[in-house]
Formats: C-alpha cells, structure tokens, sequence
C-alpha cells in the first residue's frame, strides 16, 4: 500500500491529497462540503476519473452527514442539487456522473425513510464506490500480466496510478504490478504537457514504488519506438464508449498513431464504471477545455508572447481501430468492441 492516500473520509470530511503541490509538497486538504470537493474537482486538487467518480461520491456523503433536512425527502432535494453542481465540475470522466447516479440511485430507495437512515446508505455507498475501485485496480494488474513480457519497454500517458484512483491505478498499476511480480519493467513516462501528471505524478509514483522509469517529452514518443523497442503502450481513459473509442489525456491520440505505425499493441486500461454504453460514438464525448493559463504558463512563469491565442483541450479521442484490447477488472476486451464491450457489461452487471 502506498504511504500517502489520494481521498479518504476523515470525521465528516473528504480529506485529498493536493496533487496541484506534488511532486515537491505533500498537502492535505479537507472538504466539508459539496461546495468545496466541486471546486476541488475543477481544480484538480484531485483528478484522473476513477478519483473523481469518488471523490463526487464523498461530495454526496458530506452533504448528507452534514444536512439539516428535516425529512429524508428534503435530504433527497439537497442531494440532487449537490449531485448537479458536482456533475459540472468536469465533463468528460464518466466516472463522476457514473459515482453520483449510483449513489442518487441508493438514496432513491423508498425504504430509507428517516434522514439517519438516508445519511447512512449515502456514506457505506460512498465508501463501497472507493473499496470497489481498488479491487478492479488489483483485478485489472493480474488480468494484464500475460501480456507483459519480461523484460518489458512500457509506455505511458499522463497519470494512472494511485493518485489517479484510490490504490495502484489502472494502466500504471498495470505496471507496478508487474513490478511487484518480479517482472523487469520499465516506464517511458510521457511527460503530459500541460499539467505535466506524468512529470510531476506518475515519476513520483514511480519513484515511491521504486519503479524503473524514465519522464521523456511527448513528442518523443515516436522516435522511441523506431529506435529502442518499446514493447507495448499502456494508457488510462476518461471514458470508453459503446463502439471502443476512448477519450483519455491530450496526446494518447497521437501515441496510438505512433504505436500503429510501428506495430506496438496499444492497451487502454480501465475500470468497468469508465465504459459508457450510452453513447454509442466517440464523436459524441464533450471534450473539456481549460483555461488558456495552463498552456501559456509553466507554474507561474509565462512561456507565450501575451495575449496569445491557446487551445487547451484536455482530452482527445482514440478511435477503437487502434486500440489492440480494453483491459478491465471484468475481463479483457478485444475487437469488434461494440460486441466484446456489450458482453463484458452484461456480466459486471449480472455480477453486481
Ligand atoms: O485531466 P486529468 O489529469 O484528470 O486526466 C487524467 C487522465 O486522462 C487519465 O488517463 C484518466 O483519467 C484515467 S486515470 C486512471
């Protein structure tokens, strides 16, 4: 288990780790409102979707534990509006729409009639939500294992780790438990501009967990593997729709070409509350875009002329055609996505 944690609730608050200060503080913040962990989302004190989906799931918990309803149905109203401020945060991660529907949907039970009761479903379905992420994070690191080789050259996007989730992570848990099962891996870790997760997160992860690992720069990704033999590409998403396309970080666009063009498999690796059946096509994903600041700036130093023109689109959409299999904790899918992912879904859900 890593020495720090990514979101916990600590009497009545959501405490998170401030990943805005790593890799050189490590700073704890608490939430004691819905308010506060929607500003926190945005923010990216916390980010990466499984995270998100729980850290929106506490959101609903505090606003719970902490209401003044005087019925369970007006507890339920304070819900629903919590759920759509924290909704808005960001709009790309499935996993926080996904985390609050989930909860709603337990807080819907007509059986839970007096707000002790409704406060305590809302809190154990929270807690459930996180619990859940860290065992599809193990489960999806031993579904991953034959496909490592030993050794094994890994390259990697953004930050899928602990920080990204609640415990190990998806695609960079991939590759620490392999890791930790003795395979001799090694990272190449794109350094992800803007927000440089990778440069800042995952080389801290991987330092943490004494993971081999090298930050290059993302446009270097390509001239690896021509020249050094990278072995496979791994990567996390936001959210994977009914046809395989799969929203993830700026830039895992771009990696899949490259890893087309030089015949390297291409994984994304994702929990099963990622996969958004709903939508059928990747075309239809509302690609979040953040403030021109986080390009124009490297912390406070400006890097543009001012007032330069910037498009800051956070994510981009890999088309299933390049994507080799979508590993979860329920199995791993393979093409034609739209059946594999349809089966897969049927039995999280019959499981469930
Ligand atoms: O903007 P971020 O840092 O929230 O983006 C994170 C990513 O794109 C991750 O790859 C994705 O959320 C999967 S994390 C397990």
């Amino acid at each position: 288990v890593s020495a720090f944690f990514t979101v916990k609730w600590v009497d009545g608050r959501v405490r998170m780790l401030d990943q805005r200060a790593l890799p050189h503080e490590t700073n704890y913040l608490d939430f004691g409102d819905y308010a506060g962990v929607a500003g926190a989302i945005r923010d990216m004190v916390i980010r990466g979707a499984p995270a998100i989906g729980v850290a929106a799931a506490y959101g609903l918990a505090v606003t719970a534990i902490h209401s003044q309803a005087r019925d369970a149905s007006h507890l339920r109203e304070e819900l629903r509006e919590a759920a759509s401020v924290l909704r808005a945060a960001r709009p790309t991660a499935v996993n926080l729409a996904w985390a609050l529907d989930r909860v709603l949907g337990r807080a819907g039970d007509p059986e839970l009639d007096t707000v002790e009761a409704l406060q305590e479903a809302v809190l154990q379905e929270a807690h459930a939500i996180s619990q859940e992420e860290v065992r599809a994070s193990l489960q999806m690191g031993q579904n991953a294992l034959p496909l490592i080789p030993d050794p094994a050259k890994i390259l990697h996007h953004c930050n899928t780790g602990s920080l990204a989730t609640v415990e190990y992570g998806t695609a960079l848990g991939v590759i620490r438990i392999a890791h930790e099962h003795g395979k001799r891996v090694h990272a190449y870790l794109d350094e992800t501009r803007p927000r440089l997760q990778g440069a800042r997160l995952s080389a801290w992860e991987c330092k943490q967990h004494g993971i081999p690992h090298t930050v290059i720069v993302d446009g270097a990704s390509g001239h690896l593997m021509r020249t050094m033999g990278i072995d496979l590409c791994v990567v996390g998403a936001d959210r994977i729709v009914a046809n395989g396309d799969t929203a993830n970080k700026i830039g895992t666009y771009n990696l899949a070409l490259a890893a087309r063009a030089h015949g390297v498999p291409f994984y994304v690796v994702a929990p099963s509350s990622t996969i958004d059946m709903q939508t059928p096509h990747g075309d239809e994903i509302e690609i979040e875009q953040r403030p021109a600041r986080e390009v124009t700036h490297v912390g406070e130093v400006q890097i543009t002329p001012d007032d330069t023109p910037v498009l800051n689109l956070a994510f981009d959409v890999t088309p299933a055609q390049y994507i080799t299999g979508i590993i979860t904790e329920a199995g791993i899918a393979y093409p034609p996505f739209e059946q594999s992912l349809a089966e897969l879904m049927l039995r999280v859900r019959r499981e469930s």
